[in-house]
């Protein structure tokens, strides 16, 4: 990791590096350069507003952005009025599209009331190329467009920018190598998210993730176990390990590694307390991935298993590779080797071709599981995906009746659920003073429900013992125990 000082060291008076990550500390150092005579020049401080949809990889992907333009100089405000505004986007549903349509729309008037500001669009979005086109025709005053893959080039990219004046527009088909030590900046000190892998290569028949974030691919064992031991040095508590397959990390390096195995190193490092990751596929979850959970105490009792369906016939048109049997069968190995473990989920109503049979079969996986809580979505149809051609697509009416069913007993489950820790005591790592009462903080337990207790700002960032005094639905009001 560089430092500040580090940043001084560089001669901004040579031809930039051809290595990375040196070449991007080269730019945000001429970035850095140019941010301060537009300072001078405006007599103020520079803003930036970071705007982040879908999941948790773009937000992890935005800490590496405020990050790069904190050590530029922008102050970060959280606002669209900011000098600097980036959206980074997601498409894996249509609506997460029209909202970016929608709030680009209104910062054409900001923009015309500050006409230096700068307007920059990335993510899964920018990588479909009606996207680019849309944006091209119909929003010209965009300054900066980039992709998945060319993140790590965010200071080439805007300094480019800062010295044409013109619309850059840089999007790559294809993944190049993985870029690593570049600067993050963490929105918790004590918690964050570490990229163990890119990509995914199962091609579910609706999903556009494959298309827009490409083929799979591992980080080394060895650049993330020192990025964990940094990040415990610098006083982070837990981790969540993200990849959008972590059951298949490892696979396409030399050589082969588990996931499995990966958590055991990464849990044997001295300062972590609690380790998460995210998502698991259901075809490829190991019994070693059990065993491993269930032996290392610092791994988090909860997995994230996505079902999609609980129909059998669905899941193969779905192209998941697992049937309703198997999930089921993987519930029961997981709580049979931890009785208390949180199970959550992802479901899809209204795939093409879903029959009132087909959706009872998914309400029935909902009931037999009584999951601690769902995403539950429409199906979305995404051009360029298997689903998008099929036939029987399922009416709207249909779809919105089916979801409604859905939310209804994923409800029900999930608040039966929810309260079975009352009047335990658990630890709760401390998140935040209260939202709505300053005299209580807010914080989670390890399968990540969230408790309310009385404290003070001293507890954020610590792990006390809380009692579990009252459920309240999906949340605990508490009473700490020890601090
Ligand atoms: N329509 C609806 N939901 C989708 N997901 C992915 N693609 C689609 C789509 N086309 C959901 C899946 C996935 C989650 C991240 O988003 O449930 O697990
Ligand atoms: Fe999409 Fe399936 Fe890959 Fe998840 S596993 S990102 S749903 S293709």
């Amino acid at each position: 990791m560089y430092t500040e000082s580090d940043l001084e060291k560089i001669n901004t008076e040579l031809s930039p590096p051809e290595e990375e990550p040196e070449r991007q500390y080269f730019y945000i150092d001429m970035c850095r350069r140019y941010l301060l005579e537009k300072e001078k020049e405006k007599g103020r401080k520079l803003t930036c507003g970071v705007f982040t949809f879908g999941c948790q990889m773009n937000f992890h992907d935005s800490e590496k952005i405020i990050a790069i333009l904190q050590q530029i100089g922008y102050e970060n405000i959280d606002s669209e009025d900011a000098d600097f505004v980036i959206y980074n986007t997601c498409t894996v549903r249509e609506n997460a599209n029209e909202r970016v349509y929608g709030r680009l729309g209104q910062l054409k008037a900001r923009k015309k009331k500050n006409p230096d500001s700068i307007i920059a669009l990335c993510g899964c979005m920018m990588q479909e190329e009606h996207v680019i086109k849309k944006i091209r025709e119909s929003y010209s005053y965009v300054d900066l467009i980039f992709g998945t893959h060319n993140i790590y080039k965010f200071a080439e990219l805007l300094y480019t920018r800062f010295i044409s004046e013109r619309q850059i527009i840089d999007i790559w088909k294809e993944a190049g190598g993985i870029v690593e030590e570049l600067p993050v900046q963490r929105k918790f000190s004590f918690k964050t998210g570490l990229n163990i892998m890119y990509g995914c290569n199962n091609f579910c028949s609706y999903c556009i993730v494959p298309y827009v974030r490409g083929r799979e691919r591992s980080r080394k064992p060895e650049d993330i176990i020192s990025e964990a031991e940094r990040l415990a040095g610098e006083g982070v508590k837990e981790i969540m390990l993200l990849g959008q397959n972590v059951n298949s990390y490892g696979k396409n390096l030399k050589p082969e590694i588990t996931f499995a195995e990966l958590l055991k190193r990464v849990a044997d490092i001295d300062g972590l307390e609690r380790i998460r990751f995210m998502t698991s596929h259901p075809k490829d979850l190991s019994d070693e991935l059990i065993t491993t959970m269930k032996e290392q105490k610092k791994i988090c009792r909860h997995i994230h298993l996505p079902l999609q369906s609980g129909s059998t016939r669905i899941l193969q048109k779905m192209n998941r590779r697992y049937t309703k049997e198997d999930y089921l069968a993987l519930v029961y190995k997981l709580r049979e080797a931890m009785p208390d473990i949180s199970i959550t989920t992802d479901i899809i109503t209204g795939f093409p071709g879903e029959t009132e049979e087909d959706f009872k079969e998914t309400l029935d996986v909902v009931k037999t599981v009584k999951f601690d809580s769902a995403f539950t979505f429409k199906y979305s149809k995404r051009t360029g995906t298997p689903a998008a051609s099929m036939d029987n697509q399922v009416p709207d009416d249909v779809v919105k009746e089916r979801f409604d069913r859905l939310l209804l007993a994923v409800q029900e489950a999930a608040n039966e659920r929810t309260g079975r820790f009352e009047e335990h005591v658990k630890p709760v790592l401390v998140e935040e003073i209260n939202e709505h009462n300053p005299n209580m903080v807010t914080g989670r337990l390890e399968n990540n429900t969230v408790v309310h207790f009385a404290g003070d700002a001293s507890l954020i960032g610590q792990i006390v013992d809380v009692k579990l005094s009252e459920c309240k639905g999906f949340y605990y009001i508490g009473e700490i125990i020890n601090k």
